[in-house]
């Protein structure tokens, strides 16, 4: 479904008073992601995990290397304007009051997406707003609330909803329940388990907690300062892992 092959990412450090300098931050990354199956990206802060996932959604071009999603390169689609691969790619990040426009209202924010892919009438947009509120356990009789009248947790919600719009196969969450207190973050983390069966998603879950990774995916990549450390699979466990970015993230939650 998504391979990345060799991402290097090299930003330019420096201005126009000092000598720009070369800073990698991604280093032959290398990955597949198998329809049916989640995949974590665990790593510290600055490994280079939000760096990697805007590649990934093309919102940034790599250095060196390509993405491709179902056989087609992504950077490339960009290039032409073709977003059409956007309906199966969908993503939800860290804070989801700045993701949001804070004038809206809940059933304008969660069926957005459908607008921009399809026209609809506003009985259809209502009857979709519904059904995916309740996919993740919401009220539909607050559709019409505005957005800033929701909780953190209800917000999340909220836009994973809107991922949910246009029945994506890939959800990438970068951070998507970091900022969450404990109780709120393991409604999500059920609610994510859920998707993956009731709506056939993969889920791309990066996060520098391994508990959430533990839980969500059936693959993992540890990420080390840009360089993939270590690959770990439900098949392998993590018995066997050795590498040092594993060993200071398992430390951190103890
Ligand atoms: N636009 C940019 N220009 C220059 N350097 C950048 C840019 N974006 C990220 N970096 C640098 O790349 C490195 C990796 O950043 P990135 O945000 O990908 O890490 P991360 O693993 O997501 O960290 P965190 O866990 O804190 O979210 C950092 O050193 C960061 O300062
Ligand atoms: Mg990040």
């Amino acid at each position: 479904m998504l391979e990345c092959n060799n991402i290097s990412k090299v930003y330019k450090k420096g201005n126009w008073f000092s000598a720009q300098q070369a800073a990698p931050v991604l280093n032959d990354v290398n990955f597949k992601m198998i329809a049916g199956r989640s995949m974590g990206l665990l790593g510290e802060n600055g490994s280079g995990k939000s760096t990697l996932t805007r590649i990934i959604l093309g919102l940034e071009k790599p250095t060196s290397g390509n993405v491709l999603f179902n056989g087609q390169d992504i950077h490339q689609m960009v290039q032409r304007g073709d977003q059409q691969f956007r309906q199966n790619m969908q993503a939800v990040f860290q804070d989801p009051a700045s993701a949001m426009n804070p004038r809206w209202n809940a059933l304008k924010i969660i069926t957005e997406p459908l607008i921009n892919f399809g026209s609809y009438s506003q009985e259809q947009r209502r009857d979709s707003a519904a059904k995916l509120m309740c996919s993740v356990d919401l009220n539909p009789s607050d559709m019409d609330k505005n957005i800033t009248r929701f909780s953190g947790g209800q917000q999340q919600r909220i836009c994973i909803a809107r991922a949910l719009a246009l029945s994506p196969k890939l959800l990438i969450l970068d951070e998507a329940v970091s900022n969450l207190d404990m109780v709120i973050q393991a409604q999500i983390i059920e609610l994510l388990e859920q998707l993956k069966t009731t709506h056939n998603i993969s889920l791309l879950l990066i996060s520098h907690d391994i508990r959430v990774v533990f839980k969500l995916c059936e693959d993992i990549l540890v990420l080390d300062k840009g360089n993939i450390a270590e690959r770990i699979s439900i098949e392998t466990g993590i018995k066997n892992a050795h590498s040092d970015a594993f060993t200071r993230l398992v430390s951190c939650v103890s």
